[in-house]
Formats: C-alpha cells, sequence, structure tokens
C-alpha cells in the first residue's frame, strides 16, 4: 500500500500529489505551468523538481503524469498538446532520465476518468465518459474498466470538434472548436471583452479587479456568479449550454451511461451542470425514444486527473516488480 505521485500537468497549472492505494491524497504542491515559449524541457524540469520535493517526505515508489496532450499509442510521447510546448516530446523517457522509478504517461482527461471511476462519481459505471473544463476540454472514454484510446492512443480529443464554422481561432490551428465555447478559457475571454468593452453588466467584476482586466480569472467569475453577479452567472450559463450541446453530440456518437464533468470550472457545480442538463435535452436526438445518459459532476473535482495518475502509475509499477 505505498504511496505514488500524480501529476497532471494543465495549460495553466501543475499539480503533484502523494496519493494512498484508496485515492487520499497525503500532500499537494502545484505551481504556474512554464509558459509555452519555453523549452519542453522547462516543464519536464519542473515535474521532476516537484516529485523530489515530495520525496524527501514521502516514499515515492512510481510516479504517474496525466498531461494536457495528445500521448500516443505507446504512452511514451506527447505528439502534440495545443497548450503546452510539446511536439513528439518523448515525455516518458526523459522522466526517467531524471527519476529513479517507473513512471506512467497518459493523456489528463484520461487519467481523470480513470480516476473518477476507481474513487469518484464514475463509480459502477461501465459506460464512462469523463469531460474536463480548464484551459481547454479533455475528454476520456471509459469502458467495462478500460479506457478506450483509438488506434493511436488520441481518441477522446472532444474539445477539438468543430462546433461553429468560421469560429473563433483555437491554438490547435483550427477554428470553431468546441473548447473554444466550453472551457476556462472561453468563460474568461468573454468577461474580460465585456470588461474591456465597459459594459454596464461588467461594472461589478471591474471593480473586484481595480480595472485589471487581466486579473479576471475562472475562479473570480465562478465567486461573483455564486453570489449573485448576473453577468458571471450568465456567462457561466452560456458556457454551460455549450457544454449540454456537446454532451447530446456525443451521446449521439458513444451512448454512454455516465458524463462526469470536471476539471476547474466544474467548481461552479449547479451553475454549469444545470443549463448543460437542460440544452443536453433539448439537443439529445431521439429524445424520448431512448433511455437517457445522466450528466453529473467530478466528485474528485479538479483532483481527479492527478488522482488517477497516481492510481494508474501504482499499477504500472505493480507490473514491473512482477516483471524484474
Ligand atoms: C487538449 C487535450 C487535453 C485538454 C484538457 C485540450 O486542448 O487537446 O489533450 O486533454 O485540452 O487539458
Ligand atoms: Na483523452
Ligand atoms: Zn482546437
Amino acid at each position: 500500500r505505498v504511496p505514488t505521485v500524480g501529476i497532471d500537468i494543465g495549460g495553466t497549472k501543475v499539480m503533484a500529489g502523494v496519493v494512498d492505494a484508496d485515492g487520499t491524497i497525503l500532500e499537494r504542491v502545484r505551481t504556474e505551468t512554464p509558459d509555452k515559449s519555453k523549452s519542453p524541457k522547462v516543464v519536464e524540469d519542473t515535474i521532476a523538481e516537484l516529485v523530489l520535493d515530495l520525496s524527501d517526505r514521502h516514499d515515492v515508489h512510481a510516479v504517474g503524469v496525466g498531461a494536457a496532450g495528445w500521448v500516443d499509442a505507446d504512452r511514451a510521447t506527447v505528439l502534440f498538446a495545443p497548450h503546452l510546448a510539446w511536439r513528439n516530446e518523448p515525455l516518458r523517457e526523459a522522466l526517467a532520465a531524471r527519476l529513479a522509478v517507473p513512471i506512467m504517461v497518459d493523456n489528463d482527461a484520461n487519467t481523470a476518468a480513470w480516476g473518477e471511476w476507481r474513487f469518484g462519481a464514475g463509480r459502477g459505471a461501465d459506460h464512462l465518459v469523463m469531460i474536463t473544463l480548464g484551459t481547454g476540454i479533455g475528454g476520456g472514454i471509459l469502458e467495462a474498466g478500460k479506457v478506450k484510446r483509438g488506434a493511436f492512443g488520441v481518441a477522446g480529443e472532444f474539445g477539438h470538434m468543430q462546433v461553429v464554422p468560421e469560429g473563433h481561432r483555437c491554438p490547435c490551428g483550427n477554428r470553431g472548436c468546441w473548447e473554444q465555447y466550453s472551457s476556462g478559457n472561453a468563460l474568461v475571454r468573454e468577461a474580460r471583452e465585456l470588461a474591456a468593452a465597459d459594459s454596464p453588466v461588467a461594472h461589478h467584476i471591474l471593480d473586484r479587479v481595480k480595472g485589471q482586466i487581466g486579473d479576471i480569472t475562472g475562479p473570480l467569475i465562478t465567486e461573483l456568479a455564486r453570489e449573485g453577479d448576473p453577468m458571471c452567472v450568465e456567462l457561466l450559463q452560456d458556457i454551460g449550454r455549450w457544454l449540454g450541446v456537446g454532451i447530446a453530440n456525443l451521446a449521439a456518437a458513444l451512448d454512454p451511461a455516465r458524463f462526469v464533468v470536471g476539471g476547474g470550472v466544474s467548481d461552479a457545480d449547479e451553475l454549469l451542470i444545470g443549463p448543460a442538463r437542460e440544452a443536453f435535452r433539448r439537443q439529445l436526438t431521439g429524445r424520448g425514444y431512448r433511455p437517457e445518459a445522466t450528466i453529473v459532476r467530478a466528485a474528485l473535482g479538479a483532483d481527479a486527473g492527478m488522482v488517477g495518475a497516481a492510481d494508474l502509475a501504482r499499477l504500472v509499477a505493480r507490473r514491473f516488480r512482477r516483471a524484474n
């Protein structure tokens, strides 16, 4: 029952935690994700530093990484990452050269799906789809306790399905991707636009950031929405509606029993999930003539990816011990 370290590398922050065999987080540390313009090595150094720091106080037996990018079928290389500097980055090797324990690498939303299935809102679901709303949208498909990876490892990139022709430019290079309409980035972009236009609805949030539009963040918008600020409530409704439309499309394609919504934006809870459920019901094809999937919030919240990565690392370490 030795602890392992789980690391979630998102477009905005890196979270690392020591996690017990039953999913309990014993200690956590976090830092900002190094700027996209920096060399990929800088992110790898950051990961190694966090692990070495935690290893001072814990007997770490394996490290699992959930990375916000397209991880290949061998789960070794990050092929592409819209929000990070990685292009064909041999991440597992690079970390193995810095750390002396078995390393597991997977996509961040896949590890989140695993974490929720093992310890959270996905327990008991044989057909589960995970959606994480953070910097972008992450996706994970879990069937009968297995993450579906597709032929090349990169299944579940739901965030880059086009929902608006000629829509907003996405860092992946395309336009109109789903994550441009339903993510933390989308939420912040819209709020900052209203603030920059000096819209009357934005005066409250502008007061809160003392006119510093760059200080408007997702958590602040959620906080104000909870207090009843109409603009922030409406922005979360918009994000939620787009979420529901996308989920209806995914139901048409994949027909899972349960959708679990995680990532930082899911902290908004019913302010996000309520409008998502409504839009889903309006949009679901064949409605009234088919069973309907449920949409629930991630029980582990924004920790799902980290906890899932640590648990997957435990499995890898076990296999490693058996083989040696
Ligand atoms: C990336 C995914 C990632 C997601 C969430 C997307 O932009 O393409 O690989 O899982 O963001 O971090
Ligand atoms: Na995925
Ligand atoms: Zn895209």
